[in-house]
């Protein structure tokens, strides 16, 4: 897949946002390493801090939909940013841990402006599985 088409599908997903105490639609798209997409939104209610950002919304459709982590290969996000989007910490501390490492991450705005990271850039010394061993 090309990251122009997994932008479109963010876009496509960000359409669906439920976003009025915002009103800042985002949209993300994971794809799989067998070529399927799982679509996001970010989805907001009166008590605001249990709102669910596009990014974590897309990654639990395709977990929950029988996928790996180590399966979900690439995952784009789109909003009315003036730069390229940037996802919050915690969807962050979540693209670390349940996506495949490797992942390629494409951040975008509606205006085309997009930048690709690896999920190690957006969350260096990342507390990880591991730290939970003694
Ligand atoms: N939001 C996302 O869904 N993804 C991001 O990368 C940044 C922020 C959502 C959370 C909230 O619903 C709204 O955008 C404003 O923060």
């Amino acid at each position: 897949m090309k990251k122009g088409e997994l932008i479109l599908e963010a876009e496509k997903a960000r359409t669906l946002s439920i976003s009025p105490y915002s009103k800042f639609p985002v949209g993300a798209a994971v794809f799989t390493e067998d070529g399927k997409i799982f679509h996001g939104a970010n989805i907001e209610n009166s008590s605001y801090p249990l709102s669910m950002c596009a990014e974590r919304n897309a990654i639990y459709h395709a977990l929950m939909n029988g996928y790996k982590p180590s399966q979900l290969v690439a995952l784009a996000v789109i909003g009315e940013t003036p730069e390229p989007i940037s996802p919050c910490g915690a969807c962050r501390q979540v693209m670390h841990e349940l996506l495949n490492p490797q992942a390629q991450i494409i951040l975008a705005n509606v205006k085309g402006k997009v930048r690709e990271v690896t999920v190690k850039e957006l969350l260096p010394f990342a507390f990880s599985p591991s730290d939970l061993k003694q």
